[in-house]
């Protein structure tokens, strides 16, 4: 037990209360919809975390990186969801060496023959099958084939030995450009529908479809709901962020993550230095409106600009931060600011209760 003025600065801090209410909130409503939940652990890299979500009744976990996943596999999760084409000869060796294994427990996601082919390769060779989902474009326009072209891709994938083709997922991510949360929720629900005619057009086709996946924070309350989704990935919803709060899809006293820094320097006036640049809270911005970070209660202060290890806040004069005061920061995005620590204090109102360890980072 440290109270937070006895921490080192910078330190990551997670509040429980609000982890704890956010874990439950998000599977209370998949329950109720009867809906899987499968979070992306992305956000938290953090086993006291992820061992929560399961509690609350996580089906397994979307994964980003192969170090993820066997950090993942390492602690006996058995449904993962490798939503990033395995590609290159490490990452086929990859999974072909951990489905053999581990004898099953991950699905991967594939959006093209091109890709599938070393993969099925490797799985004749190995003697496993790999199964996989073919990931269809919403709107994105990131990774996923055209909703159009998903019957044929699909089918020639499905084709190939080794693989096992299980289902359809998107990434709803395009609907964060959107200013309003009304156009942001039709949007979601517009993608769930997209992909649950894609997982339609399928099974006409003859194709098994038993996993219609959707996943976002900004979605969740709306892509996962459309009837015939199956499972939805939501993952910054755990600690959410600035930018979430700009969405709508929270208010600032949920977000739970935070950096606490200190005031160093007050120089020059209405501009107080603190020990926290990019390294602490990263420069992944996102949807922000410009700013490092969100300054929690004090609403009059803000973070617009940050080298690697100073912060420049902005405080006005009005009350002015002194030498030595501390702060507390919401990172803009939870993922990007989890990749830059190794450790977090997790924290019951003003006292640091406990330290986690955050795995599987680059
Ligand atoms: C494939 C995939 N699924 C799920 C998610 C989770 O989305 P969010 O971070 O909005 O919760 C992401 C986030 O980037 C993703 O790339």
């Amino acid at each position: 037990m440290i109270p937070l003025s006895a921490l080192p600065t910078p330190a990551l801090l997670v509040d429980l209360d609000r982890l704890e209410r956010n874990i439950a909130a998000m599977a209370g409503a998949f329950a109720a919809a009867g809906v899987a939940l499968r979070p992306h652990i992305k956000t938290s890299k953090c086993w006291e975390v992820a061992r929560r979500q399961l509690d609350a009744g996580a089906i397994g976990f979307t994964c980003s990186t192969a170090a993820e996943v066997a950090w993942l596999q390492s602690r006996g999760v058995g449904d993962l969801l490798w939503a990033h084409i395995p590609i290159g000869p490490r990452k086929v060796a990859f999974v072909v060496d951990s489905i053999a294994q581990h004898g099953g427990g991950l699905t991967v996601s594939l959006d093209s023959v091109e890709a599938a082919r070393p993969l099925s390769a490797a799985a004749v060779t190995a003697g496993v099958t790999v199964p996989f989902v073919l990931e269809i474009n919403t709107g994105h326009a990131r990774l996923g084939v055209e909703p159009a072209s998903a019957v044929a891709t699909a089918t020639a994938i499905a084709a190939l030995p080794g693989l096992r083709l299980r289902g359809v997922l998107t990434h709803e991510g395009h609907i964060s450009v959107l200013a309003s949360r009304p156009d942001l929720e039709q949007a979601g629900a517009a993608a769930g529908t997209l992909l649950v005619s894609v997982a339609d057009a399928l099974r006409a086709a003859g194709l098994p479809v038993e996993v219609v996946s959707v996943g976002s924070t900004p979605g969740a309350t709306s892509a996962p709901f459309v009837p015939g989704i199956t499972e939805g990935r939501p993952g910054t919803y755990v600690y959410f962020d600035g930018n979430q709060t700009r969405l709508g899809s929270c208010s600032l006293d949920q977000c739970a993550q935070t950096v606490l820094a200190r005031v160093a320097s007050v120089q020059r006036a209405g501009r107080p230095i603190i020990d926290a640049g990019i390294k602490a809270m990263s420069s992944d911005t996102i949807a922000a409106a410009g700013g490092v970070g969100v300054v929690l209660d004090r609403a009059d202060v803000t973070f617009p600009e940050a080298n690697e290890e100073h912060g420049f806040l902005s405080d006005g004069g009005e009350v002015p931060l002194a030498v030595g005061d501390l702060v507390r920061l919401v990172p803009n995005h939870a993922c990007g600011t989890t990749n830059m620590w190794s450790h977090l204090y997790a924290v019951r109102g003003d006292v640091a209760v406990e330290r986690w360890e955050i795995s599987a980072r680059y």
